[in-house]
């Protein structure tokens, strides 16, 4: 293989090209308004965490724990992990600072990279990206339902609602659970020789998690199994019913999935998942869910949470960006000068982009015909043409590429400053 073709990004990630950052940057300025507007504040944790923090928070058991977390010892044997989902850190970080000592309620979110050693396929990487919501300190409902709303709120501006669909159910308190796992287990082990092998296995390790199967044979038995919400106390059957009630009266469109268990330990109660019929196979596009126990189990006070996840890189799909025709006119001056002018071209650029002007050059000094074929194929809207000096008598041409005017100018700073921005200000 040539040294050219060498290095390549590692399997399941992906390099975010500049043709694709607008749609990036659309995202992360969509998310940060609606954290601004729910009074969310954001908090950032580092991508390495202890590996046994997720191992005692989510769930050994769990797909992305047991078996796709990035773990490795550090050079002094610690054994660290490339954290797989933000709701453990946040715990973490929650506890390790006090955050909640000073404050009843917390509210923050976060946005970073993720790492999961799935097999790749559309909408699933190694490395993806997150953005989410953590409300802790009440166990109200009322914090379930500001969560999802808070959720729907962005999926709703990015993509067409129509594609989108909102499951949610309730998994109840932990003894709650217990039950529904005995009787899950019960239930499917009549079938235990017609389960696929990853489901017999789950049978002793975690039956809950044979309900998210894939396997069309699976699928056919999990259509019978028990639901959960049978077995649900009064009081979590009323948080429920009040959560419905609620995400009702906002108008979100949300659907009972009583086989819906999502895939890490620490849910207790309301669990949801928002999925768009664009993506395929790995149709879920964020999800999350209460978790009463996870700050104490992690060391800390007894701090009820409830929170959700979107994937990022499942979003841009689920937004259906239609492709590129023709790209529109940047607004941005490109100055076209000669060599013996590059003192001016140096000037001229600093005073504009200090006026706040996106000003682009050219750094070979082409003749000037490549110059104006290159300002037009990078479609800046105006163009600044510099004469050179035996012939120029201190004066410039500015072009307005998009209608092909032109006018001579000064060379004079404020001239110049005040013909570009009267011209990027037309449309
Ligand atoms: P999760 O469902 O495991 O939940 O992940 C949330 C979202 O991350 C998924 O819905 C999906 O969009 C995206 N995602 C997960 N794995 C991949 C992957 N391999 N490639 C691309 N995207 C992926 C959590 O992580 C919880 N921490 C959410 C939560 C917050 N629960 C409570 N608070």
């Amino acid at each position: 293989m040539g040294r050219s073709n060498q290095y390549q990004t590692v399997r399941g990630t992906r390099d975010i090209l500049p043709e694709e950052i607008h749609y990036w940057h659309r995202i992360e300025t969509t998310v940060a308004e609606w954290m601004r507007r729910y009074q969310y504040q954001e908090i950032r944790t580092p991508i390495i965490e202890v590996a046994d923090l997720f191992y005692h928070g989510v769930g050994q058991e769990t797909d992305a724990i047991g078996k796709e977390m990035y773990v490795f010892p550090d050079r002094s044997g610690e054994m660290l992990a490339l954290r797989p989902e933000l709701t453990a850190p946040i715990a973490r970080a929650v506890h390790q600072h006090s955050l909640a000592a000073h404050r009843s309620l917390l509210r923050l979110w976060y946005y970073g990279p993720c790492f999961r050693y799935e097999r790749p396929q559309k909408g699933r990487q190694r490395q993806f990206h997150q953005v989410g919501a953590e409300c802790i300190g009440s166990s109200s409902p009322d914090a379930d339902v500001e969560v999802i709303a808070l959720a729907w709120d962005i999926l709703r501006e990015l993509c067409d609602t129509t594609t989108l669909t909102v499951s949610v159910n309730s998994l109840g308190t932990r003894e709650e659970q217990a039950r529904y796992r005995s009787q899950l287990v019960e239930y499917f082990s009549q079938y235990r020789n017609d389960l696929s092998p990853i489901s017999q296995q789950r049978l002793t390790t975690n039956p809950l998690r044979i309900l998210d199967s894939k396997d069309p044979t699976d699928r056919a038995i999990i259509c019978s199994a028990p639901h959960i919400i049978p077995l649900l106390s009064v009081q979590s059957r009323a948080h429920f019913d009040t959560v419905l009630t609620l995400l009702d009266s906002l108008g979100i469109p949300v659907t009972i999935d009583p086989h819906l268990v999502r895939g890490l330990d620490y849910y207790t109660h309301t669990v949801f998942e928002f999925r768009s019929n664009l993506l395929g196979a790995q149709d879920a596009v964020g999800g999350g869910g209460r978790y009463d126990n996870l700050v104490e189990a992690l060391g800390g006070p007894p701090l009820p949470g409830v929170g959700f996840g979107i994937g990022v890189e499942r979003l841009l799909l689920a937004m259906d960006i239609p492709p590129v025709t023709e790209q529109s006119w940047q607004p941005a001056v490109f100055i076209a000068a000669p060599e013996n002018m590059r003192v001016f071209m140096h000037h001229i650029s600093s005073v504009l982009r200090r006026a706040g002007i996106a000003t682009a050059v050219d750094l070979e000094f082409r003749s000037l015909k490549a110059q104006l074929r290159l300002a037009h194929r990078m479609r800046y809207a105006v163009c600044l043409i510099v004469s050179p000096p035996p012939h120029g008598d201190n004066t410039a041409v500015i072009k307005d590429m998009r209608s092909g005017e032109q006018v001579a100018l000064s060379l004079e700073d404020s001239d110049i400053v005040s013909h570009v921005q009267r011209l990027l200000k037309q449309q």
